[in-house]
């Protein structure tokens, strides 16, 4: 019952009581935490093809994201990770970046001064914006930007309370619930139909991740409609609300530390001297890579991620029989003394080479690790960077006097219903870029 209060809040804490691995009965199931290093890595790495994503995470999610990479696993899955690689190679993922200054632009220029927006709500169209014309290469409308943003969210709450049930309710069942999700679900599947009809059609690969995975062959031939379908789908989930929350918290922590803000703002200005971001900068913005790290490690959107046992095991000492489930709670990790002094403390300066160096293997994971490592990782890190950047040079970072957001817990961790509001400011001299 406490974990299902406040879930991450019961990582931190038990993890404090417990120590960096505990196991939990959770009425039916044995439940593993992890935030030892050395434990997360043998999980993620060592032993990685020894595990896969819980029974009841796959279940509750097959309608959804049916077998897209991520629930996926087996040989399945390196037959899709294989084939869908490539789409992410640095080269394609680089030519995204303009896109993403774009769209950030054009939200700016809808701003009004001194209007107050909802972070929350702005960085997840964003996102969803990005992703649409990055990975499908469509220029989402807003009917169908805001038909994707409900559905994901209702879906997203639907799957958290289906998590919680502890004995969950096959999809069958005829529940209010299931409807809802049915119908969230059909409406996405709905708009990639489209969009596969419209690829097929022309045979063209247009430079985006979907043409990618719709030509792609090997000697089993091209993936299945079907598996399109689930790739698609798991590409639009796994990419756009991670992304637009950590943004959100990183907005969040860079208002509560504006000293830290000023010197993200100076490096920028200092680079590049008022002009638009390039990717090719991103390598002489240090600080703005280290801001967005440390923002991963305080604030994490997929603030934990599991895993199910294939067979007994012994890591680091900890014996795992086969069918345990193991959570490792990335947002625990982050606030182990042991290895961040002042865990709570939001300090970017941290994160110098060496210190990343001194770092044990398997304490820093926000995007997992190992061959499960998440495959968006490069595009994210760039595209939280391209946004970020476009953000602070334009607009102040500020959040209302005394306003604390709530800390909600589903799949990623966001602000819930309050959001992140803002007040819009515009630095005089960023108006008529
Ligand atoms: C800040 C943003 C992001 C964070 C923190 C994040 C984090 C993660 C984590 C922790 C996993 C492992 C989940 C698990 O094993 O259960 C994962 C997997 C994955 N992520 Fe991300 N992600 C982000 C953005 C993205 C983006 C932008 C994309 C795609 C455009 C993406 C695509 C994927 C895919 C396909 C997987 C499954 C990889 C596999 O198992 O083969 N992610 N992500």
């Amino acid at each position: 019952m406490e974990m299902i209060r406040d879930r991450s809040g019961f990582l931190i804490d038990k993890h404090e009581e417990y120590g960096d691995v505990f196991v939990s009965r959770a009425l039916v199931r044995d439940l593993m935490f992890v935030r030892d290093p050395a434990v997360v890595y043998g999980i993620n790495v060592t032993h990685w093809a020894d595990f896969y994503k819980p029974d009841y995470i796959k279940m509750m999610r097959k309608p959804f994201l049916g077998n897209g990479l991520v629930p996926n696993y087996g040989e399945s899955w390196k037959r899709q990770h294989k084939l869908i690689r490539p789409g992410f190679h640095k080269k394609r993922v680089d030519a995204y970046a303009a896109t993403m200054v774009d769209f950030t632009e054009r939200m700016l220029d809808r701003w009004k001064e001194g209007e107050r927006k909802d972070m929350r709500v702005e960085l997840n169209a964003l996102a969803l914006e990005v992703v649409a014309d990055t990975l499908f290469d469509i220029d989402i409308g807003k009917g169908d930007s805001d038909t994707i943003r409900d559905a994901l969210s209702d879906i997203s709450e639907i799957l958290v309370t289906d998590v919680d049930k502890m004995i969950p309710r096959p999809d069958w069942w005829p529940s209010a619930e299931n409807r809802r999700k049915k119908r969230a679900i059909a409406k996405i599947e709905e708009i990639i139909g489209r969009v596969h009809q419209e690829r097929l059609t022309n045979e063209k690969d247009r430079g985006d991740l979907f043409s990618h995975m719709v030509f792609v062959e090997d000697e089993q031939g091209r993936m299945s409609d079907k598996q399109l379908r689930d790739e698609a789908m798991t590409l639009i989930f796994a990419g756009h609300e991670t992304t637009a929350h950590a943004l959100t918290w990183t907005w969040y922590l860079l208002a509560k530390n504006p000293d830290k803000a000023t010197k993200m703002r100076e490096e920028l200005d200092r680079v590049l001297q008022g002009r638009r971001i390039e990717v090719e900068d991103l390598s002489n913005l240090p600080y703005l890579e280290m801001v967005v790290k440390e923002s991963l490690r305080l604030l994490p959107s997929v603030w934990a991620y599991a895993r199910q046992a294939q067979r007994d095991l012994v890591i680091e000492g900890y014996e795992i029989k086969k069918g345990q489930t193991v959570t490792i709670g990335h947002i625990a990790m982050g606030r182990n003394p042991k290895y961040y002094d002042n865990p709570e403390e939001f300090r970017p300066e941290r994160w110098t080479r060496e210190f990343e160096r001194a770092l044990p293997r398997g304490a820093y994971t926000p995007f997992a690790g190992g061959p499960r490592v998440c495959l968006g990782k490069q595009f994210a890190m760039m595209e939280m960077r391209m946004i970020l950047a476009t953000l602070v040079q334009r607009v102040e970072v500020t959040i209302p006097e005394g306003f604390e957001p709530d800390f909600v817990t589903e799949l990623s961790l966001h602000p819930g219903e309050r959001g992140m509001p803002t007040d819009v400011h515009f630095y005089e001299d960023s108006r008529s870029r």
